[in-house]
């Protein structure tokens, strides 16, 4: 077996681990967690839950990085940046520099203690501001994923 292809495995096994789980968070876990009636019950099970998704995220984040530059290096593909055409690799990259800001700098930095405070001052709101993102994040992940599946067989979704 060629590295490519199993760095191609690796790839994609990152990717369905990590938004697979970004998936469970916005669809299930939020949603379940709004529907509490104790605002610090709330708090408290989305701090175990998500943190524990979150050293799981931050593994696979690496291990998708990794493999997808190594995929570049090996096609000799850097150029692919330069192109319109190969928006997914855009949308790919972007993605996970998100993902790697806010899981390596932001959260530990900034956004768990910003969180925490949100949520004690007006619950209902935080949840509701942080169900928005995951939803946002999700949506640029999914079209990531389905034009990298179509563009890395030559198809571009978005031309006519
Ligand atoms: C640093 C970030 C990333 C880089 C450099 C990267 C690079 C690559 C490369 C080079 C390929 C193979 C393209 C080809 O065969 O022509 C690929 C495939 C793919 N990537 Fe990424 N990727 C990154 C992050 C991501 C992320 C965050 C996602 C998901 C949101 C993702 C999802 C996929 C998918 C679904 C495929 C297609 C696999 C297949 O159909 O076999 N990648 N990526």
């Amino acid at each position: 077996m060629s590295d490519f292809i199993l760095a191609r495995m690796l790839h994609v096994a990152g990717v369905v681990l990590w938004i697979g789980g970004v998936a469970f968070v916005t669809t299930v876990l939020i949603p379940a967690l709004r529907n509490l009636p104790e605002a610090e019950q709330r708090l408290e099970w989305f701090e175990r839950l998500e943190n524990r998704f979150a050293t799981q995220a931050r593994i696979v984040t690496l291990l998708t990085g990794l493999s997808g530059f190594y995929m570049l290096h090996t096609l000799d593909a850097w150029d692919r940046y330069l192109s319109a055409e190969y928006w997914w690799v855009h949308a790919m990259t972007i993605v996970w520099l998100i993902f790697t800001l806010v899981l390596f700098v932001l959260e530990p930095l900034v956004l768990h203690r910003l969180f925490q405070k949100k949520a004690r001052q007006n619950s209902t709101k935080a949840f509701k501001v942080i169900h928005r993102m995951h939803w946002l994040l999700l949506g640029i992940s999914m079209l990531a994923i389905v034009g990298a599946v179509a563009g890395s067989r030559g198809v571009n979704l978005f031309a006519g």
